[in-house]
């Protein structure tokens, strides 16, 4: 519970080649997306299951499936929606929506500017995407207001976690269980995560 980075040699893998400042719009945006699934398979690892029948060619048997559309996806915009294709590609079914935070450059504080959520929270599987926590503002931001909304249940998935923003976290959402491939050494003095990858939103989007 708490923290739970990926410790696998594929996730070491891909990160070097994300952590790279030459690898291209395409390629970033595919292996942030990879990484995504692999935190989705682990912060499912216990998902909740119901047993219902199936025919196979040989026989009838009782398997276990997840009911995919209690869950919901909401990623923060826009670096977020970078994850998002990472998980649908492993319930498609889960509802979706977006809640849109910028930093502001100078203050480091998060700014709402749109906020659409699926009905019914309180009783959802609600799993916030964002590929960086650095000071954690975003994603305390993000995870109030979802919980104001009667969300109780929730878990974080980022590609890359700083200690400030895990210790953040675990202050004000001690509840909400972190999923990230991995946690780098600090920030900067721009709130940069060390060493991270540099700015995440304008890496998939090309911006920069
Ligand atoms: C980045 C990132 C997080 C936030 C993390 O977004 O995607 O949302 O910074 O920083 P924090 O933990 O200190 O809040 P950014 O503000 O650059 O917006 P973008 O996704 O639109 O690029
Ligand atoms: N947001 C980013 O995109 N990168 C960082 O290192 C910190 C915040």
């Amino acid at each position: 519970m708490g923290i739970i980075e990926l410790n696998h040699s594929l996730v070491s893998n891909k990160l070097a080649i994300l952590r790279d400042k030459n690898t291209g719009t395409k390629e970033f945006r595919e292996i942030v997306s990879e990484l995504s699934t692999l935190l989705c398979y682990e912060a499912l690892k216990d998902a909740e299951t119901y047993i219902t029948e199936v025919e196979t060619p040989i026989c009838k048997m009782n398997v276990k499936k997840i009911n995919e559309e209690n869950y919901a996806f909401i990623p923060i915009l826009r670096a977020g929606t970078g994850m998002l294709d990472g998980l649908i590609s492993i319930m498609p079914n889960a509802k979706i929506g977006h809640i849109g935070l910028y930093r502001n450059e100078e203050t480091l504080k998060p700014v709402k500017y749109y906020y659409k959520t699926p009905n019914g929270l309180a009783n959802r599987e609600v799993i916030v995407l964002d590929p960086m926590l650095a000071t954690g503002g975003s994603a305390i931001d993000a995870i109030n207001m979802l919980k104001e909304d009667g969300a109780v249940k929730l878990k974080f998935l980022c590609i890359i976690a700083a200690p400030e923003g895990i210790k953040k976290m675990k202050e004000i959402h001690p509840d909400v269980d972190i999923y990230c491939a991995v946690i780098d050494e600090h920030l900067n003095e721009n709130g940069y995560i060390v060493p991270g990858l540099g700015d995440a939103g304008d890496r998939i989007f090309g911006t920069k």
